[in-house]
């Protein structure tokens, strides 16, 4: 961790997975590498990375409150501040992350990066992570399979729903205690990005992981506006172009770390379980009810720009 001289503007970004491996601890590391070099003298920034200083629960509250200056949650620990971001858990809503990517950067995204600004919030940057895939501590091929299972989510509806829509029972819970939860049978799987299965060792205390690509786990790099306000412009504006500067070359690389993670779990002797495409459309028609109950939040016409992208 760099340490900051006296007078520099302490940035301490929070956040809650591993730095190797994942596109978001490799793009935290590069942030801060760049400000410490680019700033020194001006400003500094220290990544606390593992939920070592706060999970994504509390992260937002402490950003509130001026213990943490920036962040990057993923779009469903937004729940409780805005509706609009349901739209990424919606299950099977983009078909790849290219086109989570287009959606982001159509007016309709940028716009979101806005949309909490009344509760005090900002958001500088979308970074990607990737595609979800399904475990349990049982083979999952069809979605029968998930019946009578306990899966963790996010604290999220919409993803709540999508696990009851499974005939599975949600159980929301920080993301540093899914390891010990899966280990114990406090819960019988899990769903997230290939990194992350990888990064926290799911795959060890899992039968195998199933390749649905259902849903997606993505960022928004956040800041507390008062504190953003408070920069000068000219610190403030060499801030957000670095930013989007690691955004950009960042998520350029983020499906390559999520298929490497991939390998380098079946190099570590976990099970990945691809799906033909007939088991796969079994998936898609068990989860896509759930638009329908959220379909008020996010707005037709969302949903509709988002399906055009992925035409
Ligand atoms: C999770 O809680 O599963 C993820 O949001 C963790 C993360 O930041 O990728």
């Amino acid at each position: 961790m760099a340490a900051c001289d006296e007078g520099e503007i302490v940035i301490k970004f929070s956040h809650v997975t591993n730095t190797d491996r994942h596109p978001k601890g490799i793009a935290a590391s590069l942030l801060q590498e760049r400000v410490n070099e680019e700033m020194d003298g001006t400003a500094c920034m220290e990544v606390f990375p593992n939920s070592t200083l706060y999970n994504d629960d509390q992260v937002l509250e402490a950003m509130l409150n001026g213990d943490v200056q920036m962040a990057a949650p993923s779009l469903s620990k937004f729940e409780q501040f805005t509706k609009q971001f349901r739209i990424f858990d919606l299950p099977f809503m983009f078909k790849n992350i290219d086109a989570v990517d287009a959606f982001q950067n159509s007016e309709t995204g940028q716009e979101m990066k806005e949309s909490m600004t009344r509760r005090g919030l900002l958001g500088l940057a979308f970074w990607h992570n990737g595609m979800k895939q399904m475990s349990a501590n049982t083979p999952l091929i069809e979605p029968s399979d998930a019946e009578g299972l306990k899966f963790r989510v996010q604290n999220s509806d919409v993803l709540k729903a999508q696990m009851a829509a499974l005939g599975g029972s949600p159980q929301p819970m920080a993301f540093s205690e899914v390891y010990g939860a899966l280990q114990t049978g406090v819960v019988d799987g899990q769903e997230n990005t290939w990194s992350n299965i990888y990064g926290q060792k799911f795959f060890e205390v899992q039968d195998g992981i199933t390749e649905t690509n259902h849903g997606v786990i993505d960022y928004m790099v956040v800041t507390g506006i008062d504190w953003w306000e408070s920069l000068d412009e000219d610190v403030r504006s060499q801030l957000a172009t670095i930013i989007e500067e690691v955004t950009e070359t960042r998520n350029a690389e983020s499906f390559k770390v999520n298929q490497e993670a991939r390998q380098a779990i079946i190099d570590a002797g976990g099970e990945v379980r691809e799906l033909t495409p007939e088991q796969r459309q079994a998936w898609v028609d068990a989860m896509r009810p759930v638009w329908d109950e959220f379909k008020d939040d996010v707005g037709q016409e969302n949903i509709d720009a988002a399906q055009a992208i992925n035409d």
